[in-house]
């Protein structure tokens, strides 16, 4: 039973935010987009990212396919005052479906649920990065 209310809340989230209102309204990414496409990744997001605590603590033995630092990064939505905001708000990229589908995760407790500073400055073309020079200075002539 549970499956399939994950299931038919999944098959919603395709649905435009228009449909009704009905489907939780995803904030959009920066970055590229996963190879193996959003629906695979609203499946199986959670078995990416599995560590087994311990294991991973004290033996720092990891099979993690992603990093979840990575996903703060690129999923991180601004508030008000234009700062990404953490786990707190109902805004944040993981809350967004885990609200609606009464979804709990304690990741947080241990992760930041904010891209570090240093990073937010990463995600800007920078003048030091050659190949992003002519695009650099093309926006700041604008
Ligand atoms: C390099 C940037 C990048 C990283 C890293 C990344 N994502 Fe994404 N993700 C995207 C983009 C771009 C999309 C396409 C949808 C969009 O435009 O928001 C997307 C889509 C998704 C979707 C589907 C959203 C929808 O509207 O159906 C989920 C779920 C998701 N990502 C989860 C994750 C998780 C969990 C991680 C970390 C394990 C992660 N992503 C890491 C960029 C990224
Ligand atoms: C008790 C603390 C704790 C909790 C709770 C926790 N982690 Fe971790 N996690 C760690 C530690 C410590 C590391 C290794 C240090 C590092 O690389 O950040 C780690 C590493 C990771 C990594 C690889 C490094 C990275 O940046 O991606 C992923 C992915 C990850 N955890 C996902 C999760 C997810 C998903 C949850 C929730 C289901 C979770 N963690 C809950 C402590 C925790
Ligand atoms: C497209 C909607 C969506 C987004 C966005 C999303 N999740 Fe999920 N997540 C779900 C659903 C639905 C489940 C429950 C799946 C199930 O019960 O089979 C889930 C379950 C999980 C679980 C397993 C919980 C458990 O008790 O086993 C983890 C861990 C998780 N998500 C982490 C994340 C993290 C971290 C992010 C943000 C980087 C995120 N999710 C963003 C929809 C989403």
């Amino acid at each position: 039973m549970k499956r399939l209310l994950v299931m038919l809340f999944l098959m919603l989230a395709t649905l435009p935010a228009a449909a009704g209102g009905l489907a939780p309204v995803i904030p959009k990414a920066s970055g590229k987009p996963h190879p193996e496409g959003n629906l695979f990744m609203r499946i199986n997001h959670m078995k990416l990212m599995k560590h087994d605590r311990d294991q991973t603590v004290r033996e720092g033995d990891r099979e993690i396919g992603h990093s979840l630092k990575a996903c703060i990064e690129c999923h991180a939505v601004n508030g008000a005052d234009g700062q990404p905001v953490d786990i707190s708000s109902d805004k944040h990229f993981c809350r967004t479906c885990h609200d609606f589908a009464a979804v709990k995760v304690d990741c947080f407790q241990c992760h930041n649920s904010r891209p570090e500073a240093k990073s937010q400055v990463l995600i800007l073309p920078r003048p030091g990065d050659t190949n992003d020079l002519a695009a650099y200075l093309e926006g700041a002539a604008r």
